[in-house]
């Protein structure tokens, strides 16, 4: 299958899956409020967004990034591949001069102009190949700042399947030396530099449904492709009296120098 194909068909499953839950996602989105808070401040401690110009997000959700970011930004375009989500969004940013929003697949960005900056927080491991749709919006762009979810996070969750001789249904996440090695060799070719930093975000569960709930309530339960479920009762039991888990997200920054 190309990978338009591909990417077209994920764009719309995800897409439903998020604004079927797009009334609730406030709520529910611990760790995106929390990266996107650190994903602003990372942008701060190196020196801010452009003053003039374009801020495009991508996978902008209900705009807990944008919220943060859009009062910082001349001209603030908030998008995403699900409509809901982008109800929600202009919600929030409603009566912001300069702010707006529009639906876009962020695997095949289209800007009229290239955009300031672009921005993104926990969207890109949606795409059907992350590394190289964070390589193409870095491309667009003088300054392109993002958080994005690593390959091995969860790894309370991914222990207690492998107990039972399983792998769980977690969506497959990219490799941060992946990234860093994509974007530093855009970086050398295109006369900017980046910036790199890892956090672990661990958040406690009551329990392990509560865990599977935190991704069921936000529209992010698409599991990976292939996942069959099965009885879980020993990984019930395990975290029956709750549970840590622990993200892994890389922040980065590409940016010439003068942007
Ligand atoms: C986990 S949410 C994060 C939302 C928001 N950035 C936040 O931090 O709250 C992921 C968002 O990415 C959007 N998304 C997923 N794939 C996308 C794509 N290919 N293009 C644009 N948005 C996408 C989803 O619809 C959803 O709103």
């Amino acid at each position: 299958m190309p990978w338009t194909e591909a990417a077209t068909d994920r764009s719309a499953l995800v897409a439903k899956r998020f604004g079927a839950r797009a009334g609730q996602y406030d709520e529910h989105a611990l760790l995106q409020r929390e990266s996107a808070a650190t994903l602003a401040a990372f942008i701060a401690s190196l020196g801010g967004l452009p003053p003039a110009g374009l801020v495009a997000e991508i996978g902008c959700g209900t705009g807990l990034l944008a919220e943060l970011l859009a009062p910082k930004a001349e001209r603030y375009l908030a998008t995403d591949i699900a409509p809901e989500m982008l109800e929600r969004c202009r919600l929030r940013l409603h009566g912001r001069a300069g702010a707006g929003v529009a639906l876009m697949d962020g695997q095949r960005p289209a800007f009229a102009q290239p955009p300031a900056a672009i921005v993104s927080n926990l969207a890109a491991q949606w795409f059907v190949d992350p590394v190289a749709g964070l390589e193409r919006l870095a491309g667009q762009t003088p300054f392109f700042a993002f958080a994005v979810p690593l390959a091995g996070s969860f790894p309370e969750w991914r222990e207690a399947f492998r107990a039972l001789g399983r792998e769980p249904g977690l969506l497959p996440m990219p490799k941060g030396d992946d990234i860093m090695r994509a974007l530093t060799t855009l970086a050398a070719r295109t006369g900017k530099r980046t910036r790199f930093r890892t956090e672990a975000h661990t958040l406690r569960y009551a329990n392990a449904r509560a865990f599977a709930d935190s991704f069921r309530n936000i529209g992010a339960d698409q599991p990976r492709s292939g996942y069959r479920p099965g009885p879980i009762r020993p990984v019930l039991e395990r975290f029956a009296k709750g549970m840590e888990a622990t993200a892994f997200v890389l922040y980065g920054l590409i940016k010439k120098e003068s942007a």
